[in-house]
């Protein structure tokens, strides 16, 4: 299996999916797991995950921005990016750890692209800015159907907590969503693994364990052998 060469030597495994497939979950249970082996794990989100971004996660999901438009937005989510890349994620993988991030790059893509107003090839050059070539190792992207994504982002909610930017779209915004991360695992097959998120959560967290026992740490322990 091929991945993209990349200057640091750690591993870098984002969660992707719609709202309410359980990325927060499953990358706990990922994180935990690594470090049982002994492993340095950061967990990081986005938007977010750095004091600069956060300013931006905030502004971003009050729905100030909305107004400006899919390509402002895509442009301050790609802004808090680069400041995430450079300060958190980059040095972690530089001295060799496993950074596992709750949604990354490919939500720019699905969201801002998804909603029609961003072009691909705009959101790729935005996307090569932002991230140059910190790129992830590996990308799950936890699939459910939109309905039931929305039902459980519901049910885990605060009574009287508002509804964010993003929650706040229609049904049909949410299905296309979903099929734009389908695509991009389609398109990117090496990169990409879909996990169907309707099971349990400890079924889909042994799916997480499994890839990435298969993907990474097999082939460490048999370079130690
Ligand atoms: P968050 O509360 O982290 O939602 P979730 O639990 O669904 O991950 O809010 C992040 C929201 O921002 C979510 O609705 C997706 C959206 N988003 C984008 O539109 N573009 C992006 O590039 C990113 C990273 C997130």
């Amino acid at each position: 299996m091929t991945f993209q060469a990349r200057p640091e030597q750690g591993h870098f495994i984002t969660f992707e999916g719609g709202e309410g497939v359980g990325k927060s979950t499953q990358l706990a249970r990922l994180a935990e797991h690594l470090r049982d082996c002994g492993l340095e794990v950061a967990t990081t989100r986005e938007p977010g995950g750095t004091p600069k971004a956060e300013k931006l996660r905030r502004f971003l999901l009050s729905g100030r921005a909305a107004p400006l438009g899919a390509l402002a937005e895509a442009v301050l989510f790609s802004a808090a990016r680069a400041d995430h890349v450079e300060t958190l994620i980059a040095p972690v993988l530089k001295r060799g750890g496993w950074v596992l991030c709750d949604r990354f790059a490919d939500s720019t893509r699905a969201y801002q692209g998804a909603q029609g107003g961003v072009d691909a090839r705009t959101l790729a050059l935005l996307e090569r800015a932002a991230v140059g070539d910190t790129r992830p190792d590996l990308t799950i992207i936890l699939d459910l159907p939109a309905r039931e994504g929305l039902a459980r982002a519901a049910a885990r909610r605060n009574s009287g907590e508002a509804l964010d930017r993003f929650e706040r779209e229609t049904p049909a915004f949410h299905e296309a969503l979903r099929q734009a991360f389908l695509d991009i695992a389609e398109s990117e097959p090496e990169r990409c693994c879909v996990i169907d998120a309707a099971r349990s959560v400890d079924d889909v967290a042994r799916a997480v364990r499994a890839i990435v026992h298969d993907r990474f740490l097999a082939h460490a322990a048999q370079a130690a052998q």
